[in-house]
Formats: C-alpha cells, structure tokens, sequence
C-alpha cells in the first residue's frame, strides 16, 4: 500500500464533492437571485442581502460563508461578502460570453437522472434530451445563449464564405438540433429578408422555442418538430448550422445525409461541436475539463446518442474533427475546414458540398 497515493485518491475523492457542493450553492445562487443582487459589486453581510430579498439571514450567511471558502464571493470588512467584476461576468450577466451559471440551472434535474441510469447500464438504451424536463431545456439555452447572443452574428458568420451577403440578399436558413432557438432567433433579428427554420426532436425544447418566439417578436423563423416534419431534401437551403448537437445524436450519419440533400450546391453548413480528439489518452492530456466531459456524456451527450436502438453513442468527447471529416465526406460533401474561432470547449467547421 503507498500510503501517499491513498492520501492523494482520498484528496481527489473529496475535492469532487467539494466540487458537487459548491456545484449545489451556484444553483442556488443563480436560482435564488443572489448573484444578480451582488452584481453591483457593492459588500453585504448577509443580513443586508438577506432584508434585500427578503430572506432568512442565517440561510444567506451560511450560503455566503460557503461561496467565500469557494473563492466566488470576496470577504470585505465587517463580515460582508462582495461579487468581483469578474466572477459578475462568469454568474450574474446573462450576456457576458463567459456567462457559465445557466449551466447549473438544471442541475437539479440532471442529478436525478442518476436514478434511471442504472437502467441503461444494464439494457444499453439511453436517455433523451427532455429526460430533464422543462428545466433541463431553459438550463441548455441559458448556457449557451451567451454565446450566440454576442458572437455568433458579429464574430462567427462574417468568418464562413459568403453567409453574410446571402443572408443579406435573403436566403433559407436551417439549424439542426436548434434547441430553444436562440441562435436562429439571432440570426432572424439580423437578417430579415432570410427565412430561418429549426428542427428539433425535443418535445420541451419545441415548447420553449415557440415561447422565445413569441417574445422576440420576429416573422422569418418556424419551428418543426423533426421527428415528424423532418428537413426537407430538395436542395432548399442555403446556409445550415448546427450547434453542439451532432454528438448527441442516436444516428448522426442519417442527420447529415439529410443536411446534404436539403443544401443548396453554393450552401455552407456551420458546424459548432464540443473540441476532442481520437483517443482517450489525447483527451485527458489535452484537455483538463475531460473529467467533467466524460460524467456529462454519461448523464446526457452519450445517453442522448443512445436513446434510440442502435444509437451511434458518440458521446461529449466522441467526434473528433477526423470522424466529422469522414463522416460529411461519406454523405457526399466535398470540402471540410476548421474555423478559426476561439472557444473554451467548441471547435468549429465549414463544411460545403
Ligand atoms: C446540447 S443540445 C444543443 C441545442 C442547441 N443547438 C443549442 O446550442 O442550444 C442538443 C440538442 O440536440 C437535439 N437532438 C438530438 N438528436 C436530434 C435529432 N436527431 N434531430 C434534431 N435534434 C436532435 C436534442 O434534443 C437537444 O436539444
């Protein structure tokens, strides 16, 4: 027994539940509003946080106690807490693109699909994406959205040949896998003379879609429900997107034979997918959030990826720009390029037919 290894497995063990806690408290923070109050960056105790939102001062404080030890909120005089300028972008503004806590909205809900996944071990089958209920759809959007609200227009579309000006001129536009619509809402706003159509096999996600779309008041985009209103394959579209969703899907390869049939010749697909590589060992020395990516595989990407028999299992870190490559070449597309586009997890391609 190496007495120093044990220590160091104990210290890893632990370290994760430290994580998972903290984890639980950035839920509540976003849940409970407290970052936003903060967000002003002015100290509290907790009793001035607490009279602030009307809450109970010994709850707040022990939250405000745990954040402190996490090294999320600053100490300041006489027992207050502060929110730096910094951890404001990464947990209070919603349109920072460093935003990270919409991530935690729906933790709840992913914690408890922990209870099914027994389950799948045992009969291969995994689960879908409105396995987290409505809150697991508003959670995704709220950790992307940031994204999209502040790069995806002025930084991502003017880097693809041709998108903006056919965007411009007016052109059918499809996002595969669209989620709540964020992304195609955005592009809606910035170009009004393109028709833009999402499709989406997610029940919940469809719902909150349509909310979106009521609220943003735009008339060029339609939701379809692919499961039943799948995209058309007569060469309709001229620009395609698809955002973190390939590697979520039971049959990837069927998806992007359809993308290829419903492309104009001249059309562009804007291909957004988490950054990975060809084997295990070149994840986990590349990439230190590998740990984290592997867990979310397990409860979403690869459980998505196998929700359907004889489901492709992909998975977070499963599609590597070489099986992307493959895969588009495989379903008749001719060229295949990386976009220059910096990104903590994503790596882009565009690929053409
Ligand atoms: C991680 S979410 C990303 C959603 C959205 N693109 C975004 O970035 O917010 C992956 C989405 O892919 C959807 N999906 C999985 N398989 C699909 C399929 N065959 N066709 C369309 N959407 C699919 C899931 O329902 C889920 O909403």
């Amino acid at each position: 027994m190496d007495r120093e290894r044990l220590k160091k497995t104990a210290r890893s063990v632990f370290d994760a539940l430290s994580g998972a806690m903290t984890s639980v408290m950035i839920h509540l923070g976003d849940r409970m509003g407290f970052y936003r109050a903060l967000a002003d960056g002015r100290p509290r105790t907790p009793a001035e946080l607490a009279d602030e939102l009307g809450l109970d001062e010994r709850w707040v404080r022990e939250w405000m106690h745990q954040q402190g030890a996490a090294g999320l909120l600053d100490p300041a005089e006489e027992g207050r807490f502060a929110l730096s300028e910094e951890a404001r972008c990464v947990l209070a503004d919603e349109n920072h693109p460093a935003f990270g806590a919409g991530f935690f909205a729906h933790l709840p809900q992913t914690v408890a699909v922990a209870d099914r996944l027994p389950e799948a071990f045992r009969s291969g089958l995994g689960l879908p994406y409105d396995a987290f209920g409505p809150e697991g759809a508003v959670g995704f959007e709220r950790g992307f959205s940031p994204w999209f609200r502040s790069l995806l227009v002025p930084a991502a579309l003017p880097l693809l040949p041709g998108v903006v000006e056919a965007l411009e001129r007016g052109t059918a536009v499809a996002d595969v896998g669209c989620g709540t619509g964020v992304a195609l809402i955005e592009m809606a706003r910035a170009f009004p003379r393109s028709e833009f159509h999402g499709y989406e096999i997610s029940e919940h996600a469809l719902e909150r879609a349509a909310e979106n779309l009521g609220e943003a008041g735009v008339d060029n985009v339609a939701f379809h429900d692919a499961r039943h209103d799948p995209i058309p394959d007569d060469g309709r579209f001229g620009f395609v997107t698809a955002f973190d969703c390939l590697h979520d899907m039971a049959h990837p390869e069927k998806v992007i034979g359809m993308v290829r049939r419903a492309i104009t010749e001249d059309g562009v697909w804007f291909v957004c997918d988490i950054k990975s590589h060809p084997t295990w060992e070149e994840n986990v020395a590349n990439n230190p959030m590998a740990p984290m990516m592997y867990g979310m595989s397990v409860v979403s990407c690869m459980s998505s990826a196998l929700s359907e028999p004889g489901g492709a299992g992909l998975g977070t870190l499963g599609l590597h720009p070489g099986r992307l490559a493959e895969m588009v070449r495989e379903a008749g597309f001719t060229r295949f390029e990386e976009v220059e586009l910096r990104h903590p997890i994503n790596a882009f391609y565009c690929v053409r037919p």
